[in-house]
């Protein structure tokens, strides 16, 4: 354990799971416990669930699970010590991370490093901006975009200047590790000597936050004609495309508030509609919404609206991101605008009214893609095939069988064609779909994949989960030391982990799983705390009878297996006999845990 285990139990003690996870996931209270939608699986009805008592979640649909650590280590990934420095950061507790090895510090200072430097950055950019006499241009084209100051300050929006080593000069003068700036991207090495140049020159700068509020790279506008028109950060350790989306740091607060969030392309777009008091609203930065960004926006926002221009580009856009809506069961609706605007002109022409007017008649996705294909084929014979060719893959995506069939029922009568046919065309679209699911599907199954179909370590996970569930009866379990005769050398590690705890009324599963040896470790011990028991009307009358069985069974095989001996020695069959020994001793082997 890199960071010392006192610590750890500190901070799951001063910590709660449900604050941590509800920041990210929209949850809801039923009894016990909070449920929600599953960040790491898609999926309609919510069987993702975090218990506030246990401090520990659990997907009954895709079996993820642990404690807060593990939680935040899938959802950003991250490492283990990231995730205990953040839970620790939001709890203002200190931790010093003494005994680390070499490489795991080397990573870590190194995402610290560069979250350092884009912040310092940023705030270089912005003071350039905002005090800076090289920078009458920038501000006077922000002015003429209608950009207000206050929008300017909230969004950290900065000037890079006309120059080829400000920023690098600047850089050297706080003194950065060389391979932290480097690998920011801010700067470019040049081909000869050891010196770098900037890489965005004269332009207007749009920081990129997550979710944490750490800048993590920028985007730069030119202020004229010139190409290109923007420039991002490449993709860094704490940069990536497919997971960020622009401005949601600021605007989760007001998706969460309207439950509904409108997906713009471009910065201005972004800029613009916040400005205008739409401030539920990201931005794509212009590329196509990935799985990852959709699971990131569901964690703020039931309802998701995409805003796109009305040219080509704009449609070719939104239709590159439905199949990512369609997988992920999210009824996203299309907002095409009237040709020649975005969002950002419309918003400046029009006003917040017409904006939210139009948006109330936003086309849902698979109207959305019937009429443009109507727009670019016709409805002659031949067109009609088109748009069903067009239509079939989309339609086969969607999981739930019953909107499913309207869909297609909605698309047969729209096109006038037999609705049959249109089944037939889809049914054969979605087998082959069906086929790819369920392969992941049972890869990604953690439990079925290991040895628990197997009756023995049923009762053996029976009896762990009734330890972590009534730690009232623990006492009563270790007595009869029933961990010896567990089968199942990987369960009966995680009970000695629980027989470990000093007190046991005082047992904290969240701890528990700090201490499991693997992730798949982890997820068992949530999962184990959260199964249910049948028949737990008297835990301890149960568990006796559970232990019963595990200690009969096991003392038979041995007992069959001593009188096979026995009988072959008695037969002088020693050949016999010593394949026999063989296997008792590989079994006591197993049994003991040594193969
Ligand atoms: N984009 C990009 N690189 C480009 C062009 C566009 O990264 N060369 C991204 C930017 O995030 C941009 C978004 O795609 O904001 C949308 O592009 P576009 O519609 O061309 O620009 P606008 O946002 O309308 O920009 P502006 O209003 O400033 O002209
Ligand atoms: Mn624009």
């Amino acid at each position: 354990m890199l960071i010392p285990r006192e610590k750890i139990s500190e901070i799951l003690n001063t910590s709660d799971i449900v604050d941590i996870i509800s920041e990210r996931v929209i949850l809801k209270k039923s009894g016990l416990n909070h449920f929600g939608l599953c960040p790491f699986h898609s999926e309609k009805t919510p069987s993702f669930s975090v218990s506030s008592q246990k401090q520990i979640f659990h997907c009954f649909g895709c079996n993820t699970g642990g404690n807060v650590f593990s939680f935040l280590m899938k959802y950003h990934k991250i490492s283990f010590p990231e995730a205990v420095k953040m839970v620790a950061a939001r709890y203002n507790i200190k931790i010093k991370i003494t005994s680390i090895s070499p490489e795991v510090r080397k990573v870590l200072n190194f995402k610290e490093g560069l979250f350092k430097l884009n912040n310092k950055v940023m705030e270089y950019y912005c003071q350039n901006f905002l005090k800076s006499k090289k920078a009458v241009n920038a501000q006077k084209y922000l002015k003429k975009r209608g950009i207000t100051r206050e929008t300017i300050i909230l969004f950290n929006i900065g000037y890079s200047e006309k120059s080829w080593d400000a920023l690098s000069f600047f850089l050297r003068k706080i003194k950065f590790d060389n391979n932290i700036i480097e690998k920011s991207g801010l700067v470019i090495p040049r081909k000869k000597g050891n010196s770098y140049y900037d890489r965005f020159r004269d332009r207007i700068m749009f920081p990129i936050h997550d979710i944490n509020m750490q800048a993590t790279g920028f985007g730069g506008r030119v202020m004229d004609d010139s190409m290109p028109k923007y420039l991002n950060s490449p993709e860094t350790p704490v940069y990536s495309k497919s997971r960020i989306l622009y401005g949601l740091h600021i605007s989760k607060q007001y998706c969460r508030q309207k439950d509904l969030v409108y997906i713009v392309e471009g910065y201005f777009d972004f800029l613009s509609l916040y400005q205008h008091k739409i401030k539920n609203v990201v931005a794509s930065l212009g590329t196509a919404l990935t799985t990852e960004h959709v699971r990131l926006l569901k964690g703020y926002a039931s309802k998701m609206v995409l805003v796109f221009d009305s040219d080509d580009a704009g449609i070719n856009a939104s239709k590159k991101s439905i199949n990512t809506f369609i997988k992920e069961g999210i009824e996203v609706k299309i907002l095409i605008l009237p040709r020649g605007y975005d969002p950002d002109s419309f918003i400046f022409k029009y006003g917040k009214q017409s904006f939210e007017e139009i948006a109330g008649r936003a086309m849902a996705i698979i109207p959305f893609l019937t009429e443009t294909a109507i727009e670019k084929y016709d409805l002659s014979v031949e067109g009609k095939i088109n748009i069903l060719n067009e239509m079939k893959p989309h339609l086969a995506q969607i999981k739930d069988n019953v909107a499913r069939s309207l869909y297609i029922k909605e698309l047969s009568h729209r096109l006038d064609i037999d609705e049959k046919a249109v089944l037939e065309k889809v049914r054969q679209e979605h087998a082959k779909y069906l086929g790819q699911k369920t392969n992941i599907q049972f890869n990604k199954q953690p439990l079925k994949k290991s040895n628990t179909d197997n009756i023995s370590d049923r009762r053996e996970m029976q009896i762990l989960s009734i330890m972590l569930q009534y730690p009232g009866v623990i006492t009563q379990i270790k007595k009869r030391n029933i961990l010896s005769f567990f089968y199942s050398k990987r369960l009966r590690k995680i009970g000695e982990l629980i027989e470990e705890f000093e007190n046991f009324d005082e047992i904290v599963i969240a701890d528990i799983i700090a201490r499991a040896q693997s992730n798949e470790d982890r997820e068992l011990i949530a999962y184990l705390s959260m199964m249910e028991i049948p028949e737990t009307h008297n835990i301890l009358e149960k568990s006796i009878f559970l232990m019963n069985r595990i200690i009969k069974i096991k003392n038979e095989s041995e007992n069959i297996l001593m009188n096979k001996i026995k009988k072959a020695q008695q037969a002088s069959d020693f050949e016999l006999s010593f394949e026999l020994l063989r296997q008792k001793k590989k079994e006591i082997q197993k049994f003991r845990g040594y193969e």
